[in-house]
């Protein structure tokens, strides 16, 4: 049975044939009408989402298959009963659960009792969906991820995590720029040595966006953090993407960013605006990539 809560789970061959199958998808939506017949993929939220439900939505929708997107405080599960006990009904009823959590180690949980497929749709830890849908958005504007430099400037969480892991499989090389306190997870930089990506950390964002292929940004306040919006938005001013940073970086840079975007916080209008094109591929891509995975989920790829 597979699972993907982090691109941890994929071998190599897994994440070329994802990213490849995406860009297929993303070439003619009717490519597998039928391929999700007789399947039930259930959407489980804890936060927010516009793009993953959306996609996912419409990726079962356009394969064939059945959906139900839930809320979990709809749940019995939102008023106490276990994550154990809920993976057990579910898997009685559908095929599949794509899970938006606070608590990676719920996903943790679920696909290690290895009864239904469990996909992680964003935890405070992975954002493998989004992760796979930027490197299919690199390849497709052209880009030999192997000789890709993407420079992440804001806070390392759950998205640059994600596009941190991809490196493993596509050999691009990552520089950080992020204020002091705002360190890479251990775990997640010992996988990048072990795997000998070149990573770069820098606070100086000038500094680690000047022969950046690519620039990314993500929100100063994730979803879960907004008790600290204030401290947070005082101490990442100077990460913001705007355009004097932006004249520090080649002329031909990406930018790239996960949406929602907060205009005027991590990225100005006039970047977004600029940038658009490519931001909103990003968005796109994910329900090409949505499809991909479902396919992998099911051994289908
Ligand atoms: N990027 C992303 O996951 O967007 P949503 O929060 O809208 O799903
Ligand atoms: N880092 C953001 C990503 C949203 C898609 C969050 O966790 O809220």
């Amino acid at each position: 049975m597979r699972h993907l809560l982090s691109l941890l789970d994929l071998k190599d061959e897994d994440f070329t044939r994802i990213l490849q199958r995406g860009i297929e998808h993303g070439k003619n939506r009717k490519l597998a009408p039928k391929a999700l017949e007789n399947k039930t993929v259930t959407l489980l939220f804890e936060k927010t989402s516009t793009r993953t439900r959306l996609s996912f939505s419409v990726a079962v929708m356009e394969m064939g298959g059945h959906l139900i997107a839930l809320e979990s405080q709809m749940l019995q599960v939102g008023r106490g009963e276990s994550v154990e006990d809920t993976t057990e009904v579910l898997a009685r009823y559908v095929d599949c659960v794509m899970v938006r959590t606070h608590s990676h180690r719920k996903l943790e949980v679920m696909s290690g009792l290895d009864r239904i497929s469990v996909i992680n749709g964003l935890s405070d830890r992975h954002h493998p969906c989004q992760g796979l849908a930027d490197y299919m958005t690199l390849l497709e504007a052209g880009k030999d991820l192997k000789k890709t430099t993407i420079a992440f400037v804001g806070e390392p969480n759950n998205v640059f995590n994600s596009l941190a892991l991809g490196a493993l499989h596509s050999g691009s090389r990552i520089h950080l720029a992020a204020p002091e306190g705002y360190p890479i997870r251990p775990g997640i930089r010992d996988h990048l040595r072990k795997r000998n990506v070149q990573l770069e950390v820098f606070h100086d964002p000038a500094a680690a966006v000047k022969d950046a292929d690519v620039i990314y940004t993500d929100t100063w306040v994730s979803m879960g953090q907004e008790e600290e919006a204030e401290e947070r938005k005082a101490v990442f001013q100077p990460y913001r993407l705007d355009d004097q940073l932006l004249s520090q970086a080649r002329s031909d840079v990406l930018v790239m960013h996960c949406l929602p975007a907060h205009r005027g916080e991590e990225i100005t209008d006039s970047v977004m605006d600029l940038h658009g094109p490519t931001i909103f591929k990003q968005a796109e891509n994910r329900l090409h990539i949505q499809k991909a995975i479902l396919e992998w989920i099911f051994e289908l790829i």
